[in-house]
C-alpha cells in the first residue's frame, strides 16, 4: 500500500465515477456529490457507460490491428470488463500497465493485475500531471517494451488537468517516450453538446472539491495534433465505431469528446 491516505472529507472523482457505474467503493461524500451532479445531468450515467464502452471499443480495434502493449492512465476503480481482461481475451500475451493517483483505486491494485501467464498486468501509483516520473517508473519498462507500439489511454482523464499545468505537453511527453505504430486513446468531457447543462454540472464538481473543465471539439482534436487520427476522426464518445449497436435517436447525447491517433 502506498503512504497516501483516503481523505474521505472531499469526494473524489475516482468515486464518484464507480458511484456512477453503481460500483461499491465510494462514500457518503461521494454520493452526495454525486446526487448534486445528477440533479443537474440527469443522465450522467449514459455519459459514464458510453466511456467504458469506448475503452472496451478501443482495445478490440487496437488488438484488431495489432496492438499488444496498453498504457492506461487514470485508469479508475476496477468495473468488469477491466482493460486488461478485455486485451488478453483478444490476445493472451497483452501486456498492460496502469496508472493512477487516487488511494482508492492504488487499494484495488491486486485486482486489477490479475494477469493471464501469458501475459503481464501491472499498476503504478502516479500522477498523470507528472509524466517524467511515470515514464522513469521501473515497472513500466520491467512490463512493457518500449521497442513496440503501445496504446496510450487517457480515458475521462485529461479534463481532471487544468491549463495550466499544460495538458498537452504532457500528452506530447508520454507519446513521445513511445515509438512509431503507438496510438492515443482519448475521451474528454465538453460542454459543445449541452453547454448550459454542462457548465452547471462542472461547477458542481468544482464547488465539491474535485477540479474539472470542458475542452471543445478543436481543443480536443488537439491533443492529437502531429499524430494520424483513426475514422470518425473526433466525435461524440458513443459515436466513435459504434459497430453492431449504433446509437438509437432517442439517447442522450455524449458529454465527451473521443477519438483515436496512430504515431506516424
Ligand atoms: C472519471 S475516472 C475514469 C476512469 C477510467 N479511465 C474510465 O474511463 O472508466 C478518472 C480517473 O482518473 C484519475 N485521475 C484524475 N486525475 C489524475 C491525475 N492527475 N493522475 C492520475 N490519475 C488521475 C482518477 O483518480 C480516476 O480514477
Amino acid at each position: 500500500m502506498s503512504d497516501k491516505s483516503m481523505d474521505l472529507d472531499k469526494p473524489s472523482s475516482a468515486r464518484i465515477y464507480d458511484y456512477f457505474l453503481h460500483g461499491k467503493d465510494n462514500y457518503d461524500v461521494d454520493r452526495e456529490a454525486a446526487a448534486r451532479i445528477r440533479e443537474i445531468w440527469p443522465t450522467v450515467e449514459a455519459g459514464v457507460r458510453y466511456n467504458r464502452d469506448f475503452m472496451g471499443r478501443a482495445v478490440r480495434e487496437l488488438s484488431a490491428l495489432g496492438v499488444r502493449q496498453f498504457f492506461d492512465i487514470g485508469t479508475g476503480i476496477p468495473t468488469q470488463p477491466n482493460l486488461h481482461q478485455i486485451a488478453q481475451e483478444i490476445n493472451p500475451e497483452a501486456r498492460v500497465v496502469y496508472v493512477d493517483r487516487d488511494p482508492v483505486v492504488l487499494a484495488h491494485a491486486n485486482a486489477l493485475m490479475l494477469s493471464t501467464k501469458q501475459g503481464r498486468v501491472t499498476f503504478i501509483d502516479a500522477d498523470l500531471t507528472e509524466p517524467e516520473s511515470i515514464l522513469a517508473a521501473p515497472k513500466l519498462r520491467e512490463t512493457l517494451n518500449l521497442g513496440e507500439p503501445v496504446a496510450l489511454s487517457l480515458i475521462a482523464v485529461l479534463h481532471f488537468v487544468p491549463d495550466d499545468q499544460d495538458p498537452y505537453k504532457i500528452v506530447h511527453t508520454l507519446m513521445d517516450a513511445l515509438p512509431t505504430g503507438s496510438y492515443l486513446v482519448i475521451s474528454h468531457i465538453t460542454t459543445d453538446f449541452d453547454p448550459e447543462v454542462m457548465e452547471r454540472a462542472l461547477q458542481t464538481y468544482r464547488a465539491s472539491g474535485v477540479f474539472a473543465q470542458s475542452r471543445d471539439r478543436e481543443e480536443v482534436a488537439g491533443f492529437f495534433d502531429g499524430y494520424e487520427l483513426l475514422d470518425p476522426g473526433v466525435v461524440g464518445v458513443h459515436r466513435w465505431r459504434p459497430g453492431i449497436q449504433p446509437p438509437a435517436s432517442h439517447d442522450p447525447e455524449a458529454g465527451c469528446w473521443a477519438g483515436i491517433a496512430r504515431k506516424r
